[in-house]
């Protein structure tokens, strides 16, 4: 039985310092700018699944939801803790955190269980990308060492259960079309929110035009040492997720990434699970 392991570590941000991420302000805007969408995004993700818990034949898929359940649980309450720190930082956040869950929660209803189901899947597919690109490009080593601790934690969880979703949404209808909905449903809207939450950030860094170019300088990767893992987000997470999954026998384990989170969970004395 394959099950992923929920662990909650405990972490205190307490000392994270404002621009944790490579002492840079606009890349940490980018990486904040994902942190907000989590908390509200991933208890989503929580109640899009366990509306067909119910249907879930499988003894070991239903194991492996209960701990995806719980592992979500953690990292939304992980991420809460955090969006505290910035509120500490002087950051607005609340104005963003409001729209975005009145607006998503609307959608929610309106969309129905079945593209929730999908577009959580397809959400998941690409956390699991960029769970891989954290640990494959080196970019969690940038990072001030609570904030590595939090997301390298997060990061190898989201490997360890990626194809829960997945799998829940094939036992319950496995219609290509509806795939692609939802693919369609999350990709629309974790762009756009993302590029939302990271402006209404950035605005606050009153860094103007050139201070905004200068810093994306610093974290621009040169061409030449650009790979599925290192470069642009829209490349690297967008572009390459959507390829994947639009492929009719997809399955989230096709990417062999279960290596980057075993090393990281060994590495730090914690056992972990291998995908069936
Ligand atoms: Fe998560
Ligand atoms: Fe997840």
């Amino acid at each position: 039985m394959a099950i992923p392991i929920p662990r909650d570590p405990k972490i205190d941000f307490a000392d994270v310092p404002r621009h944790w991420m490579g002492n840079n302000p606009v890349a940490t805007a980018v990486s904040n700018g994902i942190n907000l969408l989590f908390p509200h995004g991933e208890r989503f993700f929580v109640r899009s699944v366990h509306h067909y818990v119910k249907d879930i034949k499988d003894p070991e898929l239903r194991a492996q939801v209960k701990a995806f359940f719980k592992q979500e649980g953690h990292h939304s309450s992980a991420h809460d803790d955090f969006n505290e720190i910035l509120r500490g930082q002087g950051f607005e956040i609340d104005t963003f955190l409001e729209r975005y869950a009145k607006i998503s929660l609307w959608l929610e209803g309106k969309l129905g269980p079945k593209l929730n189901l999908a577009g959580t899947a397809a959400a998941e597919h690409f956390t699991a990308i960029m769970a891989e690109g954290g640990f494959a490009s080196g970019m969690f080593d940038l990072m001030d060492p609570t904030m590595q601790k939090l997301l390298a934690w997060h990061a190898a969880e989201e490997i360890e259960h990626k194809a829960v979703a997945f799998d829940v949404l094939q036992e319950v209808d496995d219609s290509y079309a509806l795939r692609v909905a939802g693919l369609a449903y999350a990709t629309t809207l974790l762009a756009s929110f993302w590029v939302w939450s990271m402006i209404s950030l950035l605005r606050q860094e009153k860094l103007g035009l050139r201070g905004i170019r200068k810093y994306m300088k610093r974290m621009g990767v040169k061409k030449s040492e650009r790979n599925v893992n290192n470069g642009p987000v829209v490349s690297r997470v967008f572009l390459r997720g959507i390829r994947q999954y639009i492929r009719r026998d997809f399955h989230p384990n096709d990417n062999a990434n279960e290596h980057l989170a075993r090393t990281w969970f060994e590495a730090h004395g914690m056992p972990f699970t291998e995908a069936a």
